[in-house]
């Protein structure tokens, strides 16, 4: 009887997470002499070990198709934490006996580097505990903060998403300075990474172009440096444009956007670093400002995706397919950059124990020296991964044509488990 795969999404998802899911079941299906279903966790690990596992062979082509061009997680996605293989006895035994009763000799794990974590711990199970089961797992984050591959799979179309964003919102800004607001200030996410940040410095076409001010978590906060920034923007331009990262932190350490409350990994939420800047702004300056937070409009911002970035996104989900059929276990698909100019790029593997638990943070090189902008390296290595355009198809009421599945769940054949 053919093995099964079984694929989850996990973390916070992106614009572009299903155009894996999609990659994945497509390839998938061509392969029906080597390959049986592909099953997907519902909400992801916690799904899995409630034995809620979508049978996505129910699925039409077409509703697999238009999971190209459809945000969120299809399937649902989660923050769980499994430890390890010694310390989490009950998970992994149950975890195998899902995998047996439902005949899963691939285990797919769609996620960023918490995720790639547990893809890891999955991939010693074999090892550890006589199941044979090749894990592969599958990058995506718009934190973009993954090692070893040049970009993560969801970065491209946040990054044009607020790319695109702040070049508008600054024209706004910019016809009403001269009698009402001065100051816009958008804040994005990254967490400890500020790549997305850094992409909206691609909107300045010209010197003297907004964004006037990036704020990176790699620089310290310094409100000094930053006021007089701002109001040398205001003085020059008559406005000033800034994008906050959402983990921009004081010199003891502090995020000016700390929400109070943690995730299963003790990450610390985030979100608000942008009022607190404008606050800073109103009490210093006494300028008139406009702020926003665009928390998940940038994470599920589909109708301004890359191109670029959805191709690759397809392409870690087909390959993911490929090397399970090559009988990897315990690896990565990753993006390799081959030409920057033409830019061009091709799929690699990597070992899962050298992705996880590391983050990529953005190089000083790529921050200018004043540590307020972006140097024409990191230009270089972001203006391809928001090229091209991918719109979904609109329907008569003016509305995207996004896909929601039947999610169907196959029949439950083991004990109810507490997760
Ligand atoms: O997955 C990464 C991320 O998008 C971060 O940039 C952000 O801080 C976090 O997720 C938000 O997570 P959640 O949706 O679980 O609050």
């Amino acid at each position: 009887m053919l093995k099964n795969i079984l694929y989850a999404q996990s973390g916070g998802v992106t614009p572009v997470i299903n155009a894996t899911a999609c990659g994945v079941i497509e390839t998938a299906r061509k392969h029906r002499d080597r390959i049986g279903k592909v099953l997907a966790g519902k909400d992801g690990i916690i799904g899995i070990l409630r034995e809620e596992l979508i049978d996505t062979s129910r699925e039409s082509k077409g509703d697999i198709a238009a999971l190209r061009h459809t945000p969120g997680g299809a399937f649902g996605s989660c923050r769980y934490k499994l430890k390890s293989i010694e310390e989490s006895q009950r998970e992994y035994a149950r975890l195998v006996d899902v995998l047996r009763a439902h005949n899963i000799g691939y285990f797919f794990y769609n996620g960023g580097g918490d995720s790639a974590d547990t893809a890891y711990k999955v991939s010693q199970i074999s090892k550890k505990l006589g199941f044979p089961v090749q894990c592969i797992g599958v990058p995506k984050t718009i934190d973009n903060d993954l090692p070893i591959t040049d970009t993560c799979p969801g970065f491209g179309s946040v990054a044009k998403y607020v790319a695109v964003s702040i070049m508008e919102a600054s024209l706004d800004v910019e016809s009403m300075a001269s009698s009402s607001t001065k100051v816009f200030i958008m804040e994005v996410m990254g967490r400890h990474a500020g790549w997305i940040a850094a992409a909206g410095g691609l909107a300045q076409r010209a010197e003297g172009d907004p964004p006037h001010v990036i704020l990176f978590p790699e620089v310290v906060f310094d409100e000094a440096a930053f006021l007089a920034k701002v109001k040398h923007a205001v003085e020059h331009h008559g406005y000033c444009s800034v994008v906050v990262s959402e983990g921009v932190h004081y010199p003891d350490g502090r995020f000016l956007a700390e929400a109070g409350s943690r995730d299963a990994f003790g990450h610390a939420q985030l979100g608000g670093a942008a009022p607190v800047v404008a606050e800073l702004v109103r009490s210093a300056l006494g300028y008139k400002y406009h702020w926003a937070v665009s928390d998940y409009l940038q994470r599920s911002a589909r109708h301004i995706a890359s191109a670029t970035d959805v191709e690759q996104a397809y392409a870690v989900g087909q390959a993911a397919v490929k090397l399970a059929l090559q009988g990897k276990n315990g690896v990565m698909p990753v993006i390799k950059r081959v030409s920057g100019d033409p830019y061009r790029w091709k799929i690699e593997e990597a070992s899962l124990s050298r992705v996880a638990n590391r983050e990529k943070l953005m190089p000083r090189n790529f921050i200018s020296k004043d540590g307020f902008g972006i140097t024409s390296a990191a230009r270089k290595y972001l203006e391809p991964l928001i090229r091209g355009e991918s719109y979904p198809p609109y329907d008569k009421r003016g509305l995207p044509r996004y896909v929601r599945l039947k999610k169907n769940l196959v029949k439950k054949m083991l004990p109810e488990f507490k997760v």
